[in-house]
């Protein structure tokens, strides 16, 4: 199992969409073993996007990650990330396929709602930003028998 980092971007919270995004996350069988809002700090955008930081849309990615509101959540399953991001959909609103979470829900290149892991090592730093000892939960979820076929041991 992967857990990885989903972030409701300001434009999400404010639009009304935590609901409707966080039940696709549900519905398709994904496991919510963390979830809180906050309003994330200058420090914890400028680490968050380090790699990104001197290209032109990096400040304006910082100042739109604190200008309100996100809610962050750790999201568990069998091929969470890449599941995730092909949910999530291509970067930009204005490009991303329809049936994906930023092709449904938006059009704008930079306030794309979502924010999803690209990989295990940037997974496992980033619920280390966000997320403090105890918040990511491991809980049973019955379910898992019906939403993974497990007849060769491990969830398939
Ligand atoms: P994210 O990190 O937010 O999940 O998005 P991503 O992997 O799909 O895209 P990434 O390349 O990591 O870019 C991070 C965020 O920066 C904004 N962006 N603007 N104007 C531009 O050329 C541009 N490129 C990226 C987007 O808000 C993107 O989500
Ligand atoms: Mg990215």
């Amino acid at each position: 199992m992967e857990t990885t980092l989903i972030i409701l971007k300001p434009d999400a919270v404010q639009r009304g969409l935590m609901g409707k995004i966080i039940t696709r996350f549900e519905e398709k069988g994904l496991q919510i073993v963390g979830a809180k809002m906050m309003q994330i700090s200058d420090e914890l955008a400028a680490t968050h996007y380090q790699d990104h930081k001197g290209k032109p849309f990096y400040d304006g990615l910082v100042g739109f990650m604190t200008s309100s509101p996100v809610l962050v959540m750790a999201v568990r399953g069998v091929g969470a990330i890449a599941i995730s991001r092909s949910m999530m959909g291509a970067t930009f609103g204005s490009k991303a396929d329809s049936g994906t979470i930023r092709g449904d829900f938006g059009v704008s290149n930079s306030f794309n709602l979502i924010h999803g892991s690209d990989s295990p090592e940037a997974a496992q730093r980033e619920l280390g930003l966000f997320f403090n000892d105890g918040e990511v939960l491991e809980y049973e979820r019955p379910i898992n028998k019906w939403v993974y076929d497990y007849a060769g041991g491990n969830p398939e």
